[in-house]
């Protein structure tokens, strides 16, 4: 999706919600500075857990094990090592901004060219999953793109937002957004 995505925009705006300990938007850094070197893209990483938002801000440490699927060049270049494992170093960790955030009774910023939320919504009722999926559609940019777990299928039809592009990816269709019926962020679900 990323070259995709970078053939309309130089600079990208990309949401990681449901952040976790940081491990989705600093792959999302390396891969980016990787394929697209110099280029002052923001990332925007959110999560309701202060305790693993710690983690993920100190930029770790993340364990041998959490690393394992990074090879050795990369482990180089990003990381340094540290008493609990590596670090992420700080010119990876200043790509990154992190916020605390509720995506339930939240309101949420607008313009993205990507959200990634893989793995939160499974945990969500139908309800709460479908005001997030529609809020989600609306701070997207057209023919941005949505990213869900593997698990986390959407039913999609023509017309509401989103066009289905492959197992876990959904591209937001241009819509004119007025159409939509009012939409409001939920206080308790
Ligand atoms: C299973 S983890 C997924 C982490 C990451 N996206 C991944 O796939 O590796 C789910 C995360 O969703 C966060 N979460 C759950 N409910 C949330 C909510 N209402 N608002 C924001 N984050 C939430 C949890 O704190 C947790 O860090």
């Amino acid at each position: 999706m990323l070259p995709e995505l970078l053939k309309r925009n130089y600079k990208l705006n990309i949401w990681s919600a449901g952040c976790s300990h940081g491990a989705e938007p600093y792959s999302l850094a390396i891969i980016l500075d990787e394929i697209s070197p110099g280029h002052n893209h923001r990332i925007l990483a959110t999560d309701i857990d202060e305790g693993v938002m710690a983690r993920a801000t100190n930029g770790g440490p993340y364990s041998p094990n959490d690393t394992r699927n990074v090879s050795k060049v990369r482990l180089q270049k990003y990381f340094s090592e540290s008493a609990g494992g590596y670090q992420v170093r700080d010119t990876l960790k200043n790509r990154v901004e992190f916020k605390h955030l509720n995506l339930i009774g939240e309101h949420f910023e607008t313009g993205f060219d990507l959200i990634i939320c893989r793995n939160v919504i499974i945990y969500f009722t139908e309800k709460a999953k479908n005001n997030l999926i529609e809020r989600f559609c609306r701070s997207i940019k057209d023919k941005g793109v949505l990213f869900l777990g593997a698990t986390e299928t959407l039913a999609v039809a023509p017309g509401r937002g989103l066009e289905r592009l492959g197992i876990c990816f959904y591209q937001k269709e241009t819509i004119n957004i007025r159409e939509l019926a009012p939409l409001r962020v939920p206080v308790h679900v």
